[in-house]
């Protein structure tokens, strides 16, 4: 007896885009079925005109619980997430307290239990001050690590160049993969000191706008992403690489992954969109760590996203207060800004990826990274029933955000171009017609 059926479609399967109506049972996908056929259901989705993808899986999401919750919450983020056709995130852990043991993995999981109204995994941190943590924490459930080479948010401190080894030979026998923050704090502190080409006190406004990107020059990301690549190899340690934003940094995963390296590599859609020039515009709205960056920056990310150096899109999901964002002070303003819920939204119908490449970036990529694959990240049978239905609409405004702190400079400046009209979790409609529907069902999900 089938629960749902999602009917009039058309759904992207890893074999490419097929008109068929998708019945759900028990939580999962129990049929692909020719348009039309007889299948009863209690609950019906009309997807006529629609396409059907597997639910966006975001690998990088900052929900900020706990003790950040002024910046965010799980119940807003979570609603955010749905109503971007996201069903599973995976969680940073630079909180407050920082998930730094298996003792604050357990509270932060205890704490979004029955908030969440789509599917999550944590990741544990990996810092100088918690190395003798890392097979706690992955006996409590993470499903990765995440190391910050760089100070930023909340910062964890970074591990030197011994420990991030040690730790990794860790990490490999353990089987888990570390996302790495890669800018190299020493490079990023001396040109906060003195920013290359900056202005003297006085100077032009645009200068000290863009002081913040002088501070963190590419030769920051390419140093820090060689060295993780390179440490990674020494101890057999799966990595991936997260929201690289330059052209050096690129080309470096791209050798890396030829020479057999396993590393992965992710951008978000703010690298792929923006460049320094809506700093320009927009000040600390802008304002994210890695910084925006040139047009050929740009342009470069395009050609790895093409050339599958970049195999994971995450949104960064990282929002402050307004307040927090318009202090005034462009370096003291905090980093980050919100995104779960436009990732595909914004990605849709751009005319430099197909819907298949976009699947790839935003569902199976992610799945296959963190361990979730093949239950999720694809549209087949017997795969998890975690599903967004959407509807190409170019050029349409988003529509209401839902995120605490919703502000982004891209939806600022680029126009959404698919509507999310039902998002299905765990084989329930979680967000449909504009609105959340049903209690949080999300589920912890442990490797
Ligand atoms: C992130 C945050 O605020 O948590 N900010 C950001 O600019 N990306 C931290 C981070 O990932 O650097
Ligand atoms: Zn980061």
């Amino acid at each position: 007896m089938a629960d749902l059926v999602i009917r009039g479609g058309a759904a992207v399967t890893p074999a490419g885009l097929q008109p068929a109506d998708v019945v759900i049972a028990s939580g999962t996908i129990a049929d692909l079925v020719p348009p039309g056929s007889p299948v009863g259901a209690p609950e019906t989705v009309d997807a006529t005109g629609c396409l059907i993808l597997p639910g966006v899986i975001d690998a990088h999401v900052h929900f900020r619980t706990p003790g950040l919750t002024h910046k965010e919450d799980w119940d807003h983020a979570s609603l955010a997430a749905v109503a971007g056709g996201v069903t599973t995130v995976l969680d940073m852990p630079n909180t407050l307290p920082a998930t730094a043991d298996a003792d604050s993995l357990m509270a932060k999981a205890g704490l979004v239990a029955g908030h969440s109204r789509c599917h999550y995994g944590f990741y544990g941190a990996l810092a100088a001050s918690n190395l003798t943590c890392l097979p706690g924490l992955a006996a409590a459930g993470v499903l990765g690590f995440k190391v910050f080479l760089g100070e930023t948010t909340a910062s964890l401190p970074p591990p030197d160049d011994g420990q991030l080894l040690r730790a990794w030979q860790v990490t490999a026998g353990l089987g888990l993969r570390t996302m790495v923050h890669a800018e190299n704090a020493a490079i990023i502190r001396l040109a906060t000191a003195a920013p290359e080409g900056s202005v003297p006190a006085g100077g032009g406004d645009v200068g000290s706008l863009l002081a913040h990107g002088r501070s963190r020059p590419p030769v920051a990301e390419v140093e820090a992403v060689s060295r993780a690549c390179l440490l990674a190899e020494a101890a057999g340690a799966p990595i991936a690489i997260a929201h690289l934003s330059t052209a050096g940094a690129a080309q470096v995963v791209r050798r890396a992954k030829g020479e057999g390296v396993d590393v992965r590599g992710e951008t978000c859609p703010h690298y792929l969109l923006l460049t320094e020039q809506e700093v320009v515009t927009l000040g600390a709205l802008a304002k994210v760590n890695p910084p925006l960056r040139s047009a050929a920056d740009r342009d470069a990310l395009w050609q790895a996203v093409g050339d599958g150096t970049i195999d994971q899109l995450g949104s960064d999901h990282a929002p402050h207060t307004p307040a927090e964002k318009a202090c005034g002070d462009l370096q003291q303003a905090p980093a980050g800004f919100a995104g779960v819920q436009n990732s595909l939204p914004l990605l849709l119908g751009d005319p430099r990826l197909s819907v298949r490449r976009l699947v790839e970036l935003l569902c199976e990529g992610p799945a296959r990274n963190w361990g979730l694959w093949p239950r999720k990240g694809r549209i087949a049978r017997g795969a998890d029933a975690d599903l967004a239905v959407v509807r190409p609409v170019p050029g349409r405004l988003p529509p209401r955000q839902w995120s605490l702190h919703p502000d982004s400079p891209v939806l600022r400046c680029r126009p959404a171009r698919a509507e999310v009209l039902a998002t299905v979790v765990g084989g329930r409609t979680a967000f449909r017609d504009g609105l959340p529907c049903g209690p949080a069902t999300g589920v912890w999900l442990r490797p």
